[in-house]
């Protein structure tokens, strides 16, 4: 047996395996982070030979990592280990497909996959008689949405864990890959004065902000069955939330960060009907309403924005709110955690901010990697007059180093084998118990409709219309 490493992607000629997986795969040979002998195997049901899948590629690759003149070379030679298979996600395609494909080391399998075909696929690796050699050592990685409610992911965990052991699987959420996020624990453990004030005594709230300007760019098909809250809230934004609230650790690996992640989850209240308000875009005269796109039906009541108030229940954050507010069709783009401190008991006369907190810690996550206190300081000059500054890091200009690719983080542990930052399985149905109920209800009972708002909203303006 040679010892190298393949990788197999199935869904290869789909969108995230096209603009995510492979790109990022780039990423990571370009940087020379991965081992010389090593093959990316590209599977799907299209019909297509290497040189059209490679073309597809060449189109999609950057050269962020390499420098101009040697980006063509390296892409020459990482395509060159690219192959494109064609076939059906059942064993015996597989075992017709590779039948002549070598022994090797280490295996991955990338289900780049719509979520309904994670079972068949799964099922199909586990039965190949061509990967039998590798079975108990062979890793699969998988996408969310995992399940479209706590039962439904109980029967997909069932089924798949019939096929291979919990250690095999890589559940991943590419939230958990940015820079910005793994960030979030360094902050709180590795600097001595967040952890006194890291609770309901001194914080006031934390807010989650995430804001697309994106329409649904011809994922209808999938977002109308999952609408906001189970497309980021319940994994990217709610993991999110777990690394800002969980209890310290003492030490650094993934059953450590799982166990307190999952313990914070589940002192999180469930989502009440009055804690939560939802919107629907409507078209601006540029961009079609929500209602308009190819695929969604005209009485769709599936959600394109959401508000929710979430409230831990435990001695460290009891009366905090955690407020976390998603949208899709807004007028920016951004991705921030903002910690908002009481007021400090002032000896001044004047404050610094009459309405707004004087101390608030921003980590922004995306566009630009940023991270920021504000703090009430004296202005320049004779007496005591306050005005609000903030302490910046802006990475931008503290880095010369790019900030790798969410997803080219975590493939590269699970190539190590590294859990830390993907999302173990009580995590996740602990967190789909926070909103099951009130996702079964407001579609089912209530029949919830969620407020227009116009496409390019700001967020500020939703909230009034609603
Ligand atoms: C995906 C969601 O998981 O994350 C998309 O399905 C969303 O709807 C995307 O646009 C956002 O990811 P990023 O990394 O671009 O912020």
């Amino acid at each position: 047996m040679k010892s190298n490493l393949r990788i197999y992607i199935f869904g290869a000629s789909g969108d995230l395996a096209k603009r995510k997986i492979f790109p990022a795969l780039f990423e990571l040979f370009s940087r020379g982070l991965l081992p010389e002998n090593i093959e990316f195997v590209g599977y799907a049901r299209t019909a297509m030979n290497n040189d059209e899948f490679r073309k597809i590629l060449f189109e999609l690759l950057t050269c962020r990592y390499v420098p101009g003149e040697s980006c063509q070379e390296y892409m020459d030679k990482f395509l060159d280990k690219c192959v494109y298979r064609q076939g059906m996600y059942d064993s015996q395609s597989l075992d017709s497909v590779f039948a002549k494909y070598d022994s090797v080391t280490n295996n991955i399998f990338y289900m780049a996959l719509p979520p309904g075909a994670y079972v068949d696929a799964v099922g199909a690796i586990a039965g190949a008689k061509v990967f039998e050699y590798c079975k108990d050592e062979l890793k699969v990685v998988l996408e969310k949405p995992f399940g479209h409610s706590l039962e439904s992911s109980e029967e997909l965990h069932q089924t798949l864990s019939q096929y291979f052991s919990e250690e095999q699987f890589f559940r991943i959420d590419h939230y958990l890959g940015k820079d910005l996020v793994q960030d979030i624990l360094v902050l709180r453990f590795a600097n001595i004065f967040f952890e006194p004030v890291w609770n309901s005594k001194y914080i006031e709230s934390v807010d989650i902000i995430w804001e697309e300007t994106l329409s649904l760019q011809g994922r209808a098909g999938y977002f109308d069955k999952y609408g906001i809250i189970r497309d980021v809230i319940q994994n990217h934004l709610i993991q999110i939330l777990a690394l800002v609230a969980m209890e310290p650790i003492e030490r650094l690996d993934s059953n450590n960060v799982s166990m307190a992640k999952l313990k914070v989850l589940e002192s999180v209240d469930e989502l009440k009907e009055s804690d939560a308000l939802v919107g629907q875009y409507r078209g601006n005269g540029y961009v079609p309403a929500y209602l308009e796109e190819d695929g969604v039906p005209s009485n769709s009541k599936t959600p394109t924005y959401a508000k929710v108030k979430l409230n831990i229940n435990n001695d460290r954050w009891q009366g905090v709110p955690f407020t976390i507010i998603a949208g899709k069709g807004l007028d920016h783009n951004v991705t921030r955690v903002v910690v908002s401190f009481k007021n400090s008991e002032t000896l001044f006369e004047n404050t610094c901010d009459s309405n707004k907190k004087s101390n608030r810690l921003v980590i922004q996550i995306q566009p630009e990697a940023q991270i920021y206190l504000e703090i009430c300081n004296k202005t320049p000059g004779e007496g005591f007059k306050l005005a609000k500054q903030k302490l910046n890091l802006l990475y931008s200009q503290a880095y010369d180093e790019e900030i790798p690719d969410a997803y080219a983080s975590l493939i590269l542990d699970v190539i190590h084998g590294d859990k830390n930052m993907f999302v173990g399985i009580e995590e996740l149905w602990a967190s789909w118990k926070i909103f099951d109920d009130y996702l079964f209800k407001s579609e089912h009972e209530l029949a919830k409709v969620p407020v227009a708002y116009e496409f390019g909203a700001n967020e500020n303006s939703i909230e009034e219309e609603i």
